[in-house]
């Protein structure tokens, strides 16, 4: 196994915008099965490279555990694009770098993706239900967003004390976690 440390809520790479990936090379195919790794192991749905502390544009999704994902593939998604959404939706959505926060975030029901294969092959996928939804959180966590920036003012007023503790890496978790860099909390 080789997991990566989840970089918790605090740290600033959180908020910075990953760059394209040109090609996929041995170091890219080492952080995807990592991530895939990290994402098994803390019970993740989807993961962004931002949170495992590389500002590169690729996420991970596996729906597959999950009753509205049975029967769907693992995904490597690289360089996505939204090109197109549709309708709207409400879901309770949590975050492996903000741990034990659930909150109802509105977006699009439906999406079409523009992205790049872990060949680097172009393709285009529409999208809906849970997997629009992961794919739109992890699209989200490369532009440097979080789904509490979603909320209203109010709600995040509400949730500040708890944010302030996640960020000062006292909240428990089964993984292993990056509290503001270099700081390290271990299991
Ligand atoms: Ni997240």
């Amino acid at each position: 196994m080789s997991t990566l440390p989840v970089y918790l809520y605090g740290n600033d790479i959180l908020k910075k915008k990953a760059k394209p990936v040109e090609e996929v090379s041995n170091e890219e195919l080492k952080l995807i099965k990592a991530m895939f790794e990290t994402m098994h192991e803390s019970n993740g749905i989807g993961l962004a490279a931002n949170q495992v502390g590389e500002l590169k544009q690729i996420l991970v999704v596996d729906i597959s555990e999950m009753e509205a994902g049975k029967g769907t593939q693992p995904l490597v998604v690289i360089n996505p694009e939204i090109v197109d959404e549709e309708g709207e939706s409400e879901y309770d959505e949590g975050c492996l770098s903000i741990p034990d926060l659930r909150e109802t975030v509105k977006r699009p029901e439906r999406i079409v993706l523009r992205y790049n294969d872990i060949n680097m092959k172009e393709r285009e996928m529409e999208a809906d239900g849970l997997m629009a939804r992961v794919l739109q959180h992890e699209i989200d966590h490369l532009n440097g967003v979080l789904f509490i920036d979603h909320l209203s003012a109010a709600k995040r007023t509400l949730l500040k004390s708890r944010l302030t503790k996640i960020a000062k890496g006292e909240v428990e978790t089964s993984y292993e976690v990056v509290v503001n860099v270099p700081k390290k909390k271990k299991r």
